[in-house]
């Protein structure tokens, strides 16, 4: 069953989503989402001229207090957002219906909860039982949180119910994100706009001296393929679900390819990459370094420049630019290295346009560093990464299991258990590896023993084709069950996810 309704009525209507949805105007919507999933010939996003657009910056929500708590509300909803001059306005699905999502800076050991609203539009109503729509459900991606808070699939929210989210944020200061976790379908709601910035900052932190305020910058980066009229055209088909759904145009904080001015001076990129399968090689044109300061689990023990930072899905690494280094009228493009000049070789560009005064450091020692005591008592389990045919196509698995919400765990860890995991990936496929609520050290990768300093705290980290990673880590903090899976989010919706319980 299908709905037919020309693109073009879709978006005048569509335009109504921003005076406030009615119930008919959110059907349509509903609609022109269904359509994205059929399985159309692969199209080519029309040519759209780089740095023609200003980088958008999400807006910050303001929280009401109540006592120590910052409580904020948010609405996940359709809208309409200008993704690039020459593109008509695309429907997206985002969180207060703007894409990315609204950004919560929360500060450490101060909780924040988090009602989400869902006025998703209800597929279960309009009769699509062939392809049902998942109702949403939130995760905090890097956050140390109770089981009940971590939006797990089976905690999805229905069409006008909310449900809320607590965050102590005990944890390090860091760059995180919120993102849909809903069953089988986090691809394609995250595609059509469903993440956004979650940054925990604290004082320690501050009294580094790093570049702050309106020089720390989020900017998340993720690849789409657009129709001529400015909608997304998400496609499942035999290639994609091979190797996740990537594509061929940049947005960086859900703008093509943006430009922003910047001052003669320091500034702070939290690089967030948000793209469903597409890893990046960032490098600056100027081949001066990124100097690399924190990763997913916040600051690195010191400062590392790196000519190239490889950057998979869902990783977040935080760099400092000096862009005092360059004359006023310096242009200086963040590129995708390796993917030559086109629409997938750039990512932003940076105009050095505004004199400034400098008074920001990057001190050589940034936080304190302890590897986990691991040692040949340590246990070490192992998963394996692999893929099967089904009648649908390809299916991926964690041990031979494809993920199904009433799976029993496929690990069972005793709280406050040092551990050892080891992923093996027979495929020719990468696979960043996620692990939700803790933060892991780097041990191994393809046999090869890392020092975990250098690569900082992590909660993803790539196994590559035909190759494998062990990585440790505490499990402390809360029992119950959380998930670990592939987060190529294809891949995660296809199978490869498992639940892991931690037992008292
Ligand atoms: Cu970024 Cu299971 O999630
Ligand atoms: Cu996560
Ligand atoms: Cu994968």
């Amino acid at each position: 069953m299908s709905l037919k309704i020309s693109r073009r009525h879709m978006l005048r209507t569509s335009t109504l989503a921003l005076a406030g949805l009615c119930a008919a105007s959110r059907r349509v919507l509903a609609g022109g989402m269904n359509m994205e999933m059929d399985m159309q010939p692969s199209g080519n996003s029309p040519a759209l001229a780089p740095f023609v657009d200003a980088l958008r910056i999400p807006p910050v929500l303001n929280p009401v207090m109540r006592g120590k708590t910052a409580h904020y509300t948010m609405t996940m909803r359709a809208g309409l957002s200008k993704v690039h001059r020459d593109l008509p306005a695309t429907v997206v699905w985002g969180f207060d219906g703007i894409y990315p999502g609204p950004t919560i800076w929360a500060t450490r050991g101060h909780p924040v909860a988090i009602r989400h609203v869902s006025r998703l539009p209800d597929m279960h109503q309009d009769g699509m039982a062939a392809m049902a729509m998942m109702y949403p459900s939130v995760h905090l991606h890097g956050a140390h949180v109770a089981p009940q808070h971590d939006g797990h699939p089976r905690e999805a929210i229905s069409p006008d119910a909310f449900r809320d989210f607590h965050y102590p944020n005990q944890q390090r200061a860091a760059t995180l994100l919120y993102h849909d976790h809903s069953h089988g379908q986090t691809g394609l709601h995250v595609y059509y706009g469903m993440a956004g910035c979650y940054l925990i900052k604290d004082p320690n932190e501050e009294a580094l001296n790093l570049p702050t305020g309106e020089f720390d910058i989020p900017l998340m980066i993720q690849d789409r393929v657009f129709k001529a009229d400015g909608s997304f055209h998400y496609m499942l088909d035999a290639s994609t679900r091979e190797t996740g759904v990537l594509g061929d145009t940049i947005l960086v904080n859900g703008v093509v390819q943006p430009y922003l001015k910047v001052a003669r001076r320091k500034y702070r990129l939290r690089i967030i990459n948000a793209s469903n399968a597409r890893a990046y090689q960032l490098q600056l044109s100027t081949a001066e370094p990124l100097i690399h300061i924190a990763t997913d689990g916040g600051l690195l023990p010191k400062p590392a420049p790196q000519a190239v930072i490889d950057l998979a899905p869902f990783e977040r690494v935080d760099v400092v630019v000096d862009f005092g280094a360059y004359t006023l009228g310096t242009q200086v493009v963040l590129k995708n290295g390796g993917s030559g000049a086109g629409s997938l070789g750039s990512i932003m560009r940076f105009d050095v346009d505004i004199p400034a005064v400098d008074d920001s450091t990057v001190p050589d020692c940034l936080s304190a560093w302890e590897d986990l005591p691991v040692d040949a008592q340590t246990p070490t389990r192992e998963f394996v990464l692999n893929r099967k045919s089904s009648p649908a196509g390809t299916v991926w698995t964690i041990n031979d299991e494809l993920y199904e919400m009433s799976n029993p765990p496929l690990a069972q860890v005793k709280h406050g258990a040092l551990e050892r995991w080891r992923f093996l990936n027979p495929t020719n496929h990468p696979h960043p590896v996620h692990i939700h609520l803790i933060q892991f050290q780097v041990l191994n990768i393809n046999g090869v023993p890392q020092d975990p300093a250098r690569h900082g705290w992590k909660d993803v980290l790539v196994a590559p084709p035909g190759g494998e990673i062990t990585v440790a880590a505490r499990f402390k903090g809360y029992t119950g069950r959380y998930l670990f899976h592939c987060h190529n989010l294809e891949h995660e919706d296809l199978g490869m996810m498992a639940d892991y319980e931690i037992v008292p």
